[in-house]
Parts: structure tokens; sequence; C-alpha cells
């Protein structure tokens, strides 16, 4: 069985085909009855040992309308609280019979240790700065769907790179699907050393004229432990998209955010309400491209996506995600 842990594991192929299921659980999500057999008898743990609204939430209800049962898990009324480890609360929840583990930790790497440790489909909800998959697979998904290729688009990722694993992973993904990617941030907010294939600005208001996406990150201030800039309110001054700056941006192009949103700092409340900010579009294809992801890594076969209504059996192929790092050494 197959893990997701990063972009990096993925092909653009395997990204095109993830997108490909993810449309027709993007059908099944408008029926009046948004719900199939296909996982029934297949148990998804989703261990959230960071806090999580979104993805939390949207792996939940993947899981559930494909049939699946969810194990819930919550850090602060569990044993994690008397100090028991990663290794011991994956050994009892697997000693309970699981198929899929959902996995947010603050530290890198987490993901991949649990990987070698359980025979579960093990998937990356966000792993320290290091990797957010499904974010960067959803937000593709997203713009794919408003302009229909990522090739060739402008994509600014602006605010606090360093810190984010959205950046890093939408980073792999966009540049991978033939986007042109520039990071607007400070010098203080990037990281020491970049191997990505992109541009690197200062200057927002260099850019903006030229994006097709403009792609605005939370400052992650829980990550922050010194001044990296003098105040918030200097931030928004040079950063944030504000009204004035939305109205730079050209008459087709899009405003996304991963959220949680700091209304006031990196997108001001009138932006994020505007028709072209797609923030409740992204949760909602999240719920599409978990959906696929969950259906790829537990290998249902293609006929039981034929719902209740019977009508709607659209092609899904039912190959694997590509194998993660820890794929194959339980
Ligand atoms: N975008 C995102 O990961 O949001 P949550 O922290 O609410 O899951």
């Amino acid at each position: 069985m197959a893990n997701l842990l990063a972009i990096s594991d993925l092909q653009s192929g395997d990204i095109g085909e993830i997108f490909d299921v993810a449309d027709s659980m993007a059908e099944i999500n408008r029926r009046r009855i948004p719900k199939v057999p296909t996982l029934r008898g297949q148990t998804v743990a989703t261990l959230f040992f960071e806090d999580s609204t979104r993805t939390k939430l949207s792996f939940d209800t993947a899981a559930r309308r494909l049939g699946a049962d969810v194990m819930g898990f919550s850090v602060s009324s569990s044993a994690v609280k008397k100090g028991e480890s990663v290794r011991d609360t994956i050994e009892t929840i697997e000693a309970m019979g699981i198929h899929a583990v959902v996995v947010r930790h603050r530290c890198s790497g987490v993901p991949l240790q649990i990987s070698r440790w359980s025979d579960a489909a093990v998937i990356n909800a966000g792993d320290g700065w290091h990797a957010h998959p499904t974010q960067a697979l959803l937000d593709s998904f997203t713009i794919r769907n408003r302009f229909g290729s990522l090739d060739g688009l402008n994509i600014g990722i602006v605010g606090d790179i360093v810190h984010s694993r959205v950046a890093r992973s939408n980073i792999e993904a966009f540049t991978k699907l033939g986007a042109r990617v520039t990071l607007v941030a400070p010098p203080t907010l990037l990281p020491a050393r970049m191997d990505w294939p992109v541009e690197v600005s200062h200057s927002l208001d260099d850019v903006l004229k030229a994006l097709d996406v403009c792609y605005l990150l939370r400052v992650q201030n829980e990550r922050i432990s010194e001044a990296l800039f003098p105040s918030l309110r200097e931030y928004t001054a040079l950063f944030g998209l504000t009204s004035r700056r939305a109205d730079q941006l050209g008459p087709d192009a899009i405003i996304m955010h991963p959220g949680p949103m700091n209304r006031g700092v990196e997108i001001a409340g009138e932006v994020a309400e505007r028709p072209n900010s797609l923030v409740t579009d992204q949760v909602a294809n999240g719920v599409s491209i978990r959906m696929a992801v969950l259906f790829l890594l537990l290998g249902s076969p293609r006929e039981s996506l034929i719902g209740s209504d019977g009508e709607h059996g659209d092609s899904v192929s039912a190959a694997p995600v590509s194998a993660g790092e820890g794929g194959g050494s339980k």
C-alpha cells in the first residue's frame, strides 16, 4: 500500500490522475445525497497533533462520503497528554484495525516515520515547515478548474514563505504543472537557501499587475520566535493585499489563501469577499481532492463508485498514487 507524504513523490501525470478522480468526486458532491459506499468496511484514522479546521473536517467528510468509518483522535483528550509516544499511539490505533491514517504534526518527518511503523496508508496532512501535499493538490485543482491548466500561468506566492509547508508544497506542485512562480516576501521571510525554479521579489507592487494568481500566506506567528519584521502594520503596508492593491490585479486574476486568514494583515477583509477571491472554492475542492486521494490509496474498484442513483458512474481509475518516501518500508 502506498502513501501520500509529499508532492515531490508525485509526477505531473499522477497529479493529473488525482484531478480526474477529483472531478468524479466533485460530481458526487453535487448530488442531493453526496455519499457512495466505495470504501465501506474501511477505517480512516485522523490524527491531528496540531490544530486544524479545514484539513481535519474535510478528511472526515471525504472519508464518510465514501462510506468509510472515521476514527477521530483529539490530542487534547488522549493519552498523548499523559506522555504516550507517537509510536505507541500508532500501534494502539492500528491494533483496533485501520486502513489509512491522516496525520498532522508540528515536527517535519513524522508522517514519513509513521509510514515505516504502520501497514496503513499514511497521508501527510501537514508536518512542520515541510509539506502539506493535499493543500497543494486542492489549490492546483482550484486553479486548473478556473483556467483549464496551470501551464504558463504567473502565480505569486506572497508572505511568510520560510515557515510555510503550504508554500513548499505549492511551489513543487505549481512548477511541476508548468506555472511560473514568483515568491514575494521580505528577505527575513524567505529561506536562506532556495533550490526551486522560482523568481523572487521583495515588492508586491512591482509584480501585482502581471499575476494570474495572487496566493497569500498567513504570517505564522506560532512559528516565529524573533522579530522578522518591525510590526504587523508595516508588514501589511508592504505585503498585504489591500483594497488598493487588489484593484491593480488584472480582470481575470484570482486571489487565493489556504486559511486561516488574518483579515486586515495579509488580506483586507473586503478583498477576501470579492468575486475573484476563491477561498471558499478552495475549501469545497478540498473535499473532492481528499476523496480522490483516499479512493486512490485505498484502491477500491471503479465499479463501486457507481452510487445509489446508478447513472453517475463516471470514469475513475483505481491506479494508486505513487509510493511515498516510506512506501514499501513499513
Ligand atoms: N489550510 C489548512 O491547512 O487549514 P487548517 O489548519 O484549518 O487545516
